[in-house]
């Protein structure tokens, strides 16, 4: 759709290919380069002989070429081959359910369970395997990774997977890191290194977004990478606000539409439900409507966004009125055919819009 973005191109203005696409050409499994994904659930996957499994690479218009994701299959009953390599990566459960191992050379190994809706992140550079739980069953994974800048910044492959180095600050083997403990860093910010369902996991009011939503900021493995799950109620809407490139957003749940634009550009349009993905591009607003009959909850996996230790991040007003150097758009300075579409979409669904008591509380 758009030809713009670096990730999406196969060789640099100099005729000469950049570190990651030599490294996702050696890896011989389906690129998907897309703005949105209808339903991740239902891509094609190939014979994936690093991984031992199937998978397919996404590479979304809206990652700029700073993160990609995967899709990984564990055909049932199977184990992946062991992986290590020193860039993060955050994996969701999309289904099925099964354990990985994780290990430091000579150290001791651990094991812990997931099942779907799980999250969690091998720690980095640390050796992990995962295997499938299920004999009747495949596995499915989804991986955001920082992989395209870590491979273009060392501009070695080797490097990057064969790195001995041991993050200890970041994981130590510690018994209990997987358990599922986790601190509250404050009332929305929870740090943590496994979620066990982020379909049912507890989240916290959060006015400023709009819609009377609700979320939970997660920090997890001490990774620079970070996460969040919202979820705004029937008959709403969030105010658009706009930030930088790569936050992938996947639907757990509901029904709806988004609009993204870049400033001063007409919008698009995308509907989705459940296991849709898409990435807003750096500095597009983006806007969710909920026009089904249930709560809509998305995990949104952001790259370089950990509050922790801020590495990257850019730092966007998100929450902010572009009124006063911000990057959201409150509700009372929207566009009104946004309304009037969401407007529409609901008496189509026979939904009634509880946009006033939101507008009454803004
Ligand atoms: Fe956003």
């Amino acid at each position: 759709m758009l030809a713009r973005t670096a990730v999406s191109q196969s060789v640099s203005e100099l005729g000469f290919k950049s570190t990651y696409q030599q490294f996702l050409e050696q890896e011989g499994i389906p690129v998907i380069k897309a703005f949105f994904i209808e339903d991740i659930r239902k891509l094609e996957l190939a014979t994936w002989k690093r991984m031992g499994g199937l998978g397919a690479y996404l590479n979304l218009e809206g990652t700029e070429g700073v993160n990609d994701s995967y899709i990984c299959e564990i055909p049932p009953g199977k184990a992946l081959k062991p992986q290590k390599h020193l860039f993060e990566e955050l994996i969701f459960v999309i289904s099925g359910s099964g354990a990985t191992t994780v290990w430091r050379d000579g150290g001791r190994k651990q094991t812990f369970e997931w099942q779907e809706g799980s999250l969690f992140s091998p720690p980095l550079n640390t050796w992990y395997q995962h295997f499938n739980g299920q004999g009747d069953k495949p596995v499915w994974l989804l991986a955001m990774t920082n992989a395209p800048t870590v491979l273009n910044l060392f501009h070695n492959v080797d490097f990057v997977f064969n790195c001995d180095y041991g993050f200890t600050d970041r994981y130590n083997g510690e018994e209990d890191f997987f358990s599922g403990r986790g601190k509250a860093l404050s009332e929305i910010f929870w740090d943590t290194n496994f979620i066990r369902d982020v379909r049912t996991f507890e989240l916290k009011d959060r006015k400023e977004r709009g819609a009377g939503g609700k979320m939970m900021m997660l920090e997890i493995a001490n990774n620079l990478m970070s996460a969040h799950i919202s979820q705004f109620p029937v008959g709403t809407y969030k105010k658009a606000h706009r930030h930088g490139p790569g936050a992938h957003v996947i639907i757990l749940r509901g029904e709806g539409f988004s609009v993204m634009w870049p400033e001063g550009k007409d919008i698009k349009r995308y509907d989705w439900r459940e296991g849709s993905l898409f990435v807003p591009p750096e500095k597009w607003f983006h806007q969710h409507f909920n026009v089904g009959g249930e709560p809509a909850r998305y995990l949104a996996l952001k790259p370089f966004s950990s509050r922790k230790f801020p590495g990257l991040r850019k730092q966007f007003g998100t929450s902010e009125s572009v009124k006063r150097g911000g990057d959201q758009i409150e509700y009372e300075d929207e566009e009104p055919r946004t309304r009037v579409m969401f407007e529409e979409e609901l008496a189509k669904r026979g939904v009634q819009s509880r946009m006033a008591e939101v507008f009454r509380g803004s």
